[in-house]
């Protein structure tokens, strides 16, 4: 059974379908891409099926990480049963998966960044409303953490 994996945000067109790109590509390059499954989601549903942001697919592919292929979708009850891993941009998120989580969760749900190794930052601030180099933070804070979880997920199951 593949390891699996499930990035949330607010809108699932910015930090998560970011660190779903950036993690996919660690992992893949690690050789480990049939047994680490990986997706993201939203809590809201606003953006459903949309592409991530232009200027998120803009930022990730300056650094080789294509995000168009990817669509965005709402959390949904059954991620509680599928993911062992739920990991939440900023506390909003986090609180509101917390919020819906069923009692028998018996995966890890945490804020992501607490996979970082740099601890300057809790949160992937959110980028949306912002200027361009809040989405290169997001990649910084982002494949920091992604190479952090990638490590703790070796550790525990391979
Ligand atoms: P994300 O960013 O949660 O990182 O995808 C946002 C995207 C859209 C909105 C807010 C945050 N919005 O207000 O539509």
């Amino acid at each position: 059974m593949p390891v699996k994996v499930l990035f949330v945000c607010l809108g699932n067109i910015c930090r998560s379908p970011t660190a779903e790109g950036v993690f996919r590509y660690l992992v893949r390059e690690a050789g480990l891409h049939k047994h680490i499954h990986i997706d993201s989601a939203g809590t809201a549903n606003w953006h459903s099926g949309r592409t991530p942001d232009p200027r998120t697919i803009a930022a990730a592919k300056k650094r080789n990480v294509d995000l168009s292929v990817l669509r965005a979708r709402a959390v949904t009850a059954e991620d509680f049963e599928e993911f062992d891993y739920i990991l939440a941009m900023d506390d909003a998120n986090l609180k509101d998966l917390q919020n819906s989580k069923p009692v028998n969760y018996k995966g890890h749900l945490s804020l992501f960044l607490d996979f970082a190794t740099h601890k300057l930052y809790r949160h992937v601030p959110d980028p949306y409303h912002g200027e361009a180099d809040g989405f290169e933070l997001v990649l910084d804070l982002v494949e920091d953490a992604a190479a952090g979880l990638l490590l703790a997920i070796k550790a525990r199951h391979f």
